[in-house]
């Protein structure tokens, strides 16, 4: 348990879980999510998992076209064991809807799986240490299009320190898959400024008008 055979897009084979490169089958697929939930659920890489009720792990269609990323949990999220189910969450389901999608549509995971106590920013090395979780959940899910909400999640993907305005309202693109990414508000600071809820529908139509892109 724990080494799944991976075949690379080049054709050579991996026998490391954690490699990037594409599951040999569907039932590879569901041993290599299984193995990274289960890491999850143990990890003890932060001091995160001392304040944690429990990890985060991420829900949705693990074959998504769209692939939402926000920050870390809050304590609703740390209580129910889901990203994005308390209101700034509500909103992002209304976000979704807006484009005709849904939470069973889309994979939604954040950059951290724990909560920070208070809600308070992530720590550089909270992330560093969570990041590997992450990457493969990107590389198993191979979405089309990563909506990136908020400033710290957009800044830990893009490696980048410039604001978020200027990270929102253009196509970037993310890893060796170069998949198309787009930045928009996070929906905790949309329900703080209403008034910036137009940018993030612009953001959003950037983002449909990706996959529009490609005929779906
Ligand atoms: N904010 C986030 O960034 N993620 C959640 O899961 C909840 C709130």
């Amino acid at each position: 348990m724990g080494i799944v055979s991976w075949r690379r897009r080049d054709g050579a084979r991996m026998e490391e879980h954690g490699a990037p490169g594409e599951a040999e089958s569907d039932q590879d697929k569901a041993a290599l999510w299984q193995v990274l939930r289960e890491e999850v659920r143990q990890c003890q890489a932060c001091g995160l998992h001392r304040t944690r009720t429990q990890t985060v792990f991420g829900v949705g269609n693990t074959e998504a076209h769209w692939m939402i990323i926000g920050e870390a949990p809050g304590a609703d999220e740390d209580r129910q064991g889901e990203p994005f189910v308390g209101r700034a969450g509500q909103l992002l389901n209304e976000m979704l809807f807006a484009v005709g999608l849904s939470r069973q549509r889309v994979f939604i995971a954040n950059v951290l799986k724990c909560r920070p106590p208070n809600n308070r920013d992530p720590k550089p090395e909270e992330v560093r240490a969570c990041q590997s979780y992450l990457q493969r959940q990107i590389e198993l899910v191979a979405p089309h299009i990563l909506l990136v909400v908020g400033r710290i999640a957009a800044q830990h993907l893009l490696d980048s320190s410039a604001p978020l305005g200027r990270l929102r309202g253009r196509v970037h693109r993310y890893g060796e898959e170069k998949i198309p990414l787009v930045v928009t508000y996070h929906p905790a600071y949309l329900l703080r400024s209403p008034l910036e809820k137009r940018k993030a529908w612009a953001d959003l139509l950037l983002a449909r008008s990706v996959l529009e892109g490609r005929g779906e």
